[in-house]
């Protein structure tokens, strides 16, 4: 879409052909090209593209944006970058309590989280480079009722101090698709490590590695619904710990940071034999590096003092991970197993595994089980060796 189409779109008859496009898709499910013959009766065919194009996008927006998706415009691509609302609400949260009253977000796209920080009271400012993410994010203000300036610039040139907090979340594509090299980030890497030097807070890849976090910055990362979605890296006096884990669910928001864990070893956390109870941390807590927090929590130990798994002989319910009840330990070799799993009629199997290298998928077709019940395992190592428990989640 180009910036003339959007504008088009604003217009009082894009806005009426938005509006058809939006109540034909609700009634048309699927059928998107009967929706665009109905529309082009009495419509243009590029205005009727450009119309359904956004409809669409704001079905596909609503995983990400819920009702606010509705009212708010998007781009493919802008959409895909866009941090989904529940964890840019979260930051806007964490944001205001800081005391931080202004914002800058240096590199807005279509406004995700500029749109949480306004609405969470923020006085918010945007630039970005891309001329069509700009006009999208402006709209996205002006259709939400929220106030903020828009512009398009180079983050790079900005002087972000006359701000209480500058934001930051870089592009992680290069021409050769999505990049895990932070030399491939748009903005770079090196101006990510100018803003840490304020008081700021960027948006990276989960999976950045440790060692790239400067000392004094607290790393933060945050699972939604059980899946890990970013890491946020927080600087100045907006960094309260150095690592924490913010898992977020149905049932609301927890959080642990780093003086939740004892160390793993002698007065800390033990590696100890499998007990009742195996817990599987939130891939949050594991990336944090905080799984000792959440075997503390359950008065428990490591099965491994390399594998993300926790035991335990309490039952606990823990929002930092998911929770199973040891029932036996099966053989580990293949076809002892098979044996074992249709001695126990098992047809549907669940693996978990760790530690181990075993394609699950596979293991599961070479099982070739048919029987009735349904069953899980976890595959993974204990002092060396690998076992198989057969387990049940509570
Ligand atoms: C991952 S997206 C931001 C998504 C946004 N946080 C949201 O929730 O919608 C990164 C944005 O940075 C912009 N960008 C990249 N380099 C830039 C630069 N030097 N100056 C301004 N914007 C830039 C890209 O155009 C892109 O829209």
């Amino acid at each position: 879409m180009d910036l003339d189409a959007f504008r088009w779109l604003l217009t009082d008859d894009g806005q009426r052909l938005l509006a058809a496009a939006g109540e034909e898709l609700r009634s048309a499910g699927d059928d998107s090209l009967a929706v665009q013959t109905r529309l082009r009766r009495t419509a243009d065919p590029t205005h009727v593209a450009t119309a359904l194009t956004q409809a669409t996008l704001r079905v596909r927006a609503r995983a990400k944006f819920a009702d606010l998706a509705d009212r708010m415009y998007f781009t493919s691509e802008g959409l895909e970058q866009a941090t989904r609302l529940r964890v840019a609400e979260h930051r806007a949260a964490r944001l205001v309590a800081s005391s931080a009253h202004t914002l800058i977000d240096l590199g807005c796209g279509i406004g995700g989280d500029l749109v949480a920080a306004s609405r969470a009271g923020l006085t918010c400012a945007g630039v970005d480079l891309d001329p069509v993410r700009v006009e999208v994010a402006r709209a996205n203000i002006d259709a939400l009722g929220l106030a903020g300036a828009v512009e398009v610039a180079d983050a790079t040139t900005i002087d972000p101090s006359p701000f209480d907090v500058a934001f930051a979340d870089p592009a992680r594509r290069s021409a050769r698709g999505r990049s895990f090299d932070v030399d491939d980030w748009t903005p770079p890497w090196s101006f990510v490590e100018r803003l840490l030097t304020g008081d700021a807070c960027v948006k990276v890849a989960p999976g950045i590695p440790h060692g790239l976090v400067p000392r004094t910055v607290e790393a933060e990362w945050v699972s939604d619904h059980g899946e890990v979605k970013e890491a946020a890296l927080w600087s100045g006096r907006l960094a309260t710990t150095v690592r924490r884990a913010t898992v977020i669910a149905e049932t609301g928001l927890a959080t642990l940071t780093d003086e939740d864990a004892p160390p793993l070893g002698t007065g800390g956390v033990e590696v100890r034999p499998v007990g009742e109870y195996l817990y599987e941390p939130d891939g949050a807590v594991i990336r944090a590096g905080l799984v000792t927090a959440v075997a503390a929590g359950v008065g428990g130990g490591l099965v491994d003092e390399h594998i993300a798994y926790v035991t335990s002989d309490e039952s606990f319910r823990t929002p930092f991970a998911r929770g199973y009840r040891v029932l036996e330990e099966l053989p580990y070799r293949e076809k002892q197993l098979r044996a074992a799993l249709r001695e126990r009629n098992v047809g549907r199997l669940t693996i978990k595994k760790r530690g181990v290298d075993v394609v699950p998928e596979e293991l599961r077709k070479r099982l070739t089980l048919r029987g009735a019940e349904e069953a899980t395992i976890v595959l993974t190592r204990v002092a060396g060796s690998g076992v198989a428990l057969l387990v049940q989640p509570f």
